[in-house]
């Protein structure tokens, strides 16, 4: 696919539901082209068939999939104008006393390292061109203390610190960081529905102003929550 000079280009994680899918429509919306990404093949289809746009399927579990992943939306996209780390999972409140050093694992390779890598890629990418925009999706959970959460909470600590250390390493570059911090959306992210909670659209719109601010704003971290939750 060739992009023109003058359209921004996006990878974005996570694509194949909930919030990345949302953030991927709206941002094809506001002419963005767009490389989406997940790991279920047949949702990405249809993604990528509805936007008509590039993808990947790859599961980022692997150490070596989030710098092969960027290596193909660069090589797609031509280059990679805004990363969104939107890829993320809390397979279960567990307490402690149930957590596996396998579900530890698991949650660090997808909710810490692979966008820590992605970000690694994308500053290599965008610093040369003194510009670009990293999206962090991290969660208002930073903001609370759970029962039965601490591994995806201590992913989560984990990224918001990282990311807050990215915010200043990459403005030295001119190149753009934003923590988002959505509270409870209703998505497949739970195995039970919550109307109660934020839609995905209402979710990827605030994701999405932030990448589509003025040239001379940036975002640097961004609370969102439904009226129902009280974690501040
Ligand atoms: N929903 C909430 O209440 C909430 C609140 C705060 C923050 N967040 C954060 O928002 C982000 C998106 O969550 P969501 O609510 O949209 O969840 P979701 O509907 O469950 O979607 C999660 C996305 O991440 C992808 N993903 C999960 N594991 C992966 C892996 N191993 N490799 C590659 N991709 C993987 C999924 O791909 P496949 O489906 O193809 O496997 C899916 O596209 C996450 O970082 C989450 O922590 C969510």
């Amino acid at each position: 696919m060739t992009t023109s000079p003058t359209t921004r280009t996006a990878l974005v994680t996570g694509a194949t539901r909930g919030i990345g899918r949302e953030v991927a429509r709206q941002l094809s919306a506001a002419h963005f082209t767009v490389f989406v990404t997940g790991r279920d093949a047949n949702l990405l289809a249809a993604v990528r068939r509805e936007l008509g746009c590039d993808g990947l399927a790859t599961d980022l579990t692997s150490p070596e999939a989030p710098v092969q992943l960027f290596a193909a939306a660069r090589a797609a996209l031509g280059r990679v104008d805004v990363l969104i780390n939107n890829a993320g999972f809390n397979r279960a409140k567990t307490p402690l006393t149930g957590v596996t050093a396998e579900e530890l694992d698991a949650s660090y390779a997808v909710n810490l390292r692979a966008p820590m890598l992605l970000a690694r890629e994308a500053l290599r990418d965008m610093a040369p061109r003194r510009s670009g925009h990293i999206v962090n999706v991290i969660s208002s959970v930073v903001h609370a203390r759970l029962e039965n959460y601490s591994v995806y909470t201590a992913m989560k600590h984990a990224l918001h610190g990282f990311a807050g250390c990215l915010i200043k390493e990459a403005r030295l570059v001119g190149v753009k960081v934003t923590g988002v911090y959505p509270g409870g959306v209703n998505t497949s992210f739970r195995a039970n529905p919550r109307p109660d909670y934020l839609r995905p659209e209402s979710a990827a719109r605030m994701i999405v102003e932030c990448v589509t601010a003025p040239a001379d704003v940036v975002v640097h971290e961004l609370t969102f929550r439904p009226m129902v939750e009280t974690n501040f």
